[in-house]
């Protein structure tokens, strides 16, 4: 007797045309088999797409077959019986389609219905992955670009979490550099006693940035100044360290906010923190023979680039690369990842090929992609205007992230009054709820789309309750629960009488195994058939409680939508495992369209299927749910 589905369906079709190729073609050790989704669902579920590739593999060699139909008859033929497969058929040129059994669907949702929605997390073979996201830069703008990195790593963090994996969630923030000799000299102008200086006296931080930039363009002695600064900084000159922790404290609390509004958690590991490492990481690199001089730098070639890798600038200093150089190190040796994720737009694109390749080279990551640890660059577009351009607000020149939120929050808020004036809100439902829709349409607006094409921030677009938006989506979770809740029924209770917890189950199995055993003992001695016609009898009964469905899939629009929860366990490990988010959110807005489909043509509350179409409800809302989960959105209960 199983728990919940060891792996997903794709997983486990996979599992058993493994079985049937050795035996088709022993040789042929290398063949891993091909599973894909039917594209036409006329002809099943899945699809065995291997026939082709055996052929031209055992053309002219083999005697026992002519043609790649004949192995697809082989591989359908050498199919172990399961009880997840209904019928199999061949198609094409050898393709060898598989219809799954209506039974073991509606067993597969019921044990995720009992033991929970985990059972059905993906399966990675990493145990701790560091993920670095947001990351802004210390005094300079939060823009949209932070915002995406924000919300993607947000949601790539979740579903690692969700498959188990430790997650160190990496804020890697811009906080050392030579931009910050400047900044300290410009606040011992304005603030000769720092004590005075707090987010207010320096107001606009960013403002503050461009001030000392001018000053440091047009002043040599200032220049000269900041550049003396820097020097102490770097030496740790505590009046230095102590104007530079100001600026960073007052940066933090900035960017803070917009966390809180998002729900996201992060751990500031920013790059200051890294660079006592660098000169050891330098030295291991120049151990290996990859550092070289260059024009007065030191610097590392990688294959197949014409720009070196800087790895310390003409004047001594250290930069960007030296510290992700350092970081890798440290995450790797110290931390003990086995998975290093890093959220940038795709500009950087370059600067993290060099990195890796660098790291390749010295030894520190294994060649080729396939093997950990590992590392990876997930780059994402921009973000553009309605006008087509790169995204700002009018009034000012950069955009203030929190404004953003706060007005897709607002324009919730007036669009729920608007539709519920018969709703009697209280201030705070009204409120948690205009957050929960608001900021979550901004994070699905980004989610939905390939990352790494631009996408355009257009308010009315993804704050329109039609279409694949996270409003129309969480109306369309709310709508489900309140059909649940108006049946009357208590969806726990129902759960409780129908789905025997699976300890019961165990007992059961063991009372049915007994009792064979003892009949069939007193079989032998005495009456052959009565007491076989008692086991046959009491084994029906057993294997009632035991396997069949509690949930009927008869009409074809129950079983689209309980085929698709079920693909929910592939759907997942496929997003994570190519760090594509928008998978996920076409498989949620899918499964919202099936169950409309299911519910126009079926009857839920009242009819003779009541109970197994009240637990449909109530899995596609657990499924919905995790979505939103994974998607770092709230779902709401009532609209
Ligand atoms: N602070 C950088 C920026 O704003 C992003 C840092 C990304 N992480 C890293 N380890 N380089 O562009």
């Amino acid at each position: 007797y199983d728990r919940g589905i060891a792996g997903s369906p794709k997983q486990q079709l996979a599992k058993l045309f493994e079985v049937s190729l050795r035996v088709t073609a022993p040789e042929e050790l290398d063949i891993d088999p091909a599973i894909a989704p039917c594209q036409n669902s006329k002809f099943g579920d899945y699809q065995c797409n291997n026939a082709m590739g055996l052929w031209s593999k055992v053309k002219g060699k083999s005697t026992q077959f002519k043609n790649p139909q004949q192995i697809g008859q082989a591989i359908k033929a050498n199919l172990p019986a399961s009880e997840m497969i209904d019928g199999s058929s061949i198609a094409g040129p050898g393709f060898v389609n598989v219809k799954l059994s209506d039974q073991w669907i509606a067993k597969c949702i019921q044990n995720m219905l009992r033991d929970g929605i985990e059972t059905w997390a993906p399966k990675l073979s990493v145990k701790r992955v560091v993920v670095d996201f947001s990351s802004p830069n210390i005094a300079k703008e939060m823009h949209v670009g932070h915002l995406r990195s924000t919300i993607i790593g947000d949601t790539l963090a979740r579903m690692l979490e969700f498959s188990n994996v430790e997650v160190l969630r990496r804020n890697h923030v811009g906080d050392w550099g030579t931009q910050f000799g400047m900044l300290i000299e410009f606040l011992f102008e304005k603030f000769p006693s720092l004590e005075v200086v707090n987010d207010q006296a320096i107001g606009d931080l960013e403002a503050f940035y461009k001030a000392s930039k001018v000053r440091f363009d047009g002043d040599p002695a200032f220049k000269e100044r900041a550049q003396r600064a820097v020097v102490s900084l770097q030496a740790g000159e505590e009046k230095y360290l102590k104007a530079w922790a100001e600026i960073c404290k007052i940066s933090r609390s900035g960017y803070e906010k917009v966390y809180e509004h998002l729900g996201v958690q992060l751990e500031e590991k920013g790059e200051s923190f890294y660079n006592p490492y660098i000169p050891n990481a330098l030295e291991l690199l120049n151990k290996e023979g990859l550092i070289e001089d260059s024009e007065g730098a030191r610097v590392i070639f990688v294959e197949g680039k014409k720009i070196p890798l800087i790895v310390v600038k003409r004047d001594g200093g250290y930069n960007y690369a030296s510290t992700d150089l350092a970081a890798l190190w440290y995450r790797l040796n110290e931390e003990k990842a086995e998975w290093i994720i890093y959220l940038t737009d795709v500009g950087q694109r370059e600067h993290f090929e060099m990195l890796f390749a660098a790291a390749k080279r010295a030894g520190w990551l294994p060649a080729g992609d396939s093997k950990y640890p590992k590392t990876s660059h997930v780059g994402f577009g921009l973000v553009l205007g309605e006008d087509g351009k790169r995204f700002r607000t009018r009034s000012t020149e950069t955009v203030k992230l929190v404004d953003l939120l706060t007005e897709a929050k607002s324009r919730c808020k007036t669009a729920l009054i608007e539709r519920g004036k018969d709703k009697a809100w209280t201030e705070e439902e009204l409120d948690k709820t205009a957050e929960a829709v608001g900021y979550g349409a901004v994070k699905y607006a980004d989610l939905k789309n390939n990352r790494t094409t631009n996408y355009t921030f257009s308010f009315d677009q993804m704050l329109n309750d039609k279409g694949n938006t996270a409003v129309y989506l969480l109306y369309a979770h709310a709508r489900i629960c309140s059909i649940i809740r108006k049946s009357g029924k208590d969806i726990e209770e129902l759960k409780k009488v129908w789905l025997l917890p699976s300890k019961l189950q165990a007992v059961i199995a063991f009372a049915v195994l007994s009792y064979d055993v003892i009949f069939g003992l007193i079989i032998v001695l005495k009456d052959w058939n009565a007491f076989h016609y008692c086991i046959r009898n009491f084994k029906t009964l057993g294997s009632y409680t035991l396997w069949t469905g509690k949930i009927d899939l008869a009409h074809p629009g129950e079983r689209v939508l309980g085929l698709h929860l079920l693909q929910f366990a592939e759907v997942g490990e496929e997003s994570i495992t190519n760090l594509l988010p928008n998978g996920l959110c076409e498989y949620l807005y899918n499964l919202s369209e099936y169950f409309t489909g299911f519910y126009t043509n079926c009857q839920v509350v009242g009819s003779a299927e009541e109970t197994s179409r009240l637990l449909l409800c109530e899995a596609t809302a657990v499924v919905m749910r995790k979505c939103f989960h994974l998607l770092g959105i709230t779902p709401v209960y009532k609209i």
